[in-house]
């Protein structure tokens, strides 16, 4: 369970701490901004629209029952967003794939890690991301000794908000949902978690207005340097 010591200074520290992926500790808008000269002026919206159509494709997909990976979403994704923006060049299609697979991690994300391992704590990636494309962003991000491991969604075949992939962590670990602190992001996956009986905090570091009012994070925080 939760617990207060001198090791965690007060805070409050749980044994697992589980992370989303992409919009949490990796940033989904770097892939875009390292190749904005080969995008051209409609850059933003192209990224912004590749993030959504990918999210997008995750929930109706996994409504229907019509499964294919987070790396083929990605893609498809990737060719709406650019038709609705006038088009890229094949050189820029395959730049911001190739660097969707490296994308940054946010600055706050390693030192969060370390301290919450200092802690004591266990820390892992829960992700719609394919095992592969995990294992590639983590290591190219640098963040391989600061995780114990990543789970994916890509496992049973759905996606996130579908309350078995939540599931995949106490089936790893043998905790209760609430022994366990879930970090996204994503509000939607907040909302898709605290449904599921995790401990959430919200990652809000854009300041977003909220949203799925019934379903709160129990922590809204701006950066993870509050954990
Ligand atoms: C993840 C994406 C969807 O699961 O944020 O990592």
């Amino acid at each position: 369970m939760p617990r207060r010591d001198a090791k965690s200074r007060g805070f409050m520290t749980f044994p697992l701490y589980v992370f989303d992926a992409y919009g949490t500790l990796f940033d989904v808008h770097s892939a875009v901004a390292r190749h904005g000269g080969l995008v051209g002026p409609q850059a933003v919206r192209l990224s912004e629209l590749w993030r959504t159509k990918q999210l997008e494709y995750t929930w109706t997909r996994s409504l229907m029952g019509a499964y294919r990976d987070f790396d083929a979403l990605t893609e498809e994704a990737l060719d709406f967003a650019a038709a609705r923006c006038g088009g890229i060049s094949a050189q820029a299609r395959a730049a911001l794939l190739e660097a969707y697979e490296t994308l940054d991690a946010f600055p706050d994300a390693a030192p969060a890690l370390l301290t919450l391992r200092d802690r004591g704590a266990k820390t892992v990636i829960l992700s719609n991301g394919t095992p592969r494309a995990l294992t590639r962003a983590i290591a190219s991000a640098g963040l391989q000794d600061l995780l114990d491991e990543s789970l994916s969604a890509d496992f049973l075949g759905r996606f996130k908000t579908a309350p078995e992939i939540y599931r995949l962590v106490g089936a790893r670990y043998g905790v209760a949902p609430e022994q366990v602190s879930f970090q996204s992001s994503n509000r939607w996956d907040i909302a898709g978690a605290g449904k599921f009986g995790f401990r959430t905090i919200w990652v809000n570091r854009a300041g977003a207005p909220d949203e799925y009012r019934d379903l709160p994070p129990e922590r809204v925080i701006a950066t993870l340097s509050e954990l």
